[in-house]
């Protein structure tokens, strides 16, 4: 079977699979493990856009201001200031440990989060800034997961311990299948 075929084979099946579901978390975890499955990446998984926890405030301090996330409308390809300090925090994956918080605009993730867009590494020691939670990663692909309102909630990241193994196919199928989250 060829890229595409398997793509659009599993396009179907990840719509039924998750059809009805409302959680994100579940919805992600479902699709990090068919993915990894089905083409037998070294890491699958998301990393979710989380406000930076606070940290404790000194007793004679002013309360923090509150964290009120705004809504706008953004295209792909736009970058978007998230509305209050936040953050990539590790969320449901399949392989081996990884980083657990990655900052907006650092490695591979916080860059695809900062343009807002799809980013192909087909040799991460190559990419400027690359975050090396394995050393058995060769090649990286990452892809913005939206809200509605055109915001980034999350990325998809998926690692390969083979020298280029992402594409413009695996861009093109990857982005409609996060859609479906
Ligand atoms: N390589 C990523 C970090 C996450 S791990 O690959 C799972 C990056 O540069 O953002």
């Amino acid at each position: 079977m060829t890229k595409p075929e398997q793509y659009r084979l599993l396009e179907r099946q990840v719509a039924a699979l998750l059809e009805g579901e409302t959680d994100p978390i579940a919805k992600m975890a479902n699709l990090a493990a068919v993915l990894h499955e089905t083409f037998g990446f070294w890491w699958t998984g998301f990393y979710r856009v989380v406000p930076v926890a606070p940290v404790a405030p000194v007793a004679s301090a002013a309360p923090a201001a509150p964290v009120v996330p705004v809504a706008r409308s953004a295209s792909v390809g736009e970058p978007v200031e998230p509305p209050s300090p936040c953050e990539l925090v590790l969320g449901p994956f399949q392989g081996p440990v990884a980083c657990m918080h990655i900052p907006y605009g650092k490695g591979v993730c916080g860059t695809a989060w900062k343009r807002n867009e799809t980013v192909v590494v087909p040799d991460v020691e190559q990419f400027p800034g690359h975050i090396a939670c394995s050393s058995a990663s060769r090649s990286e692909i990452v892809v913005p997961v939206h809200r509605p309102d055109g915001t980034v909630t999350a990325v998809l990241d998926i690692d390969s311990d083979r020298l280029a193994t992402f594409d413009d196919v695996d861009k093109e199928w990857l982005e409609r299948i996060v859609a479906i989250l």
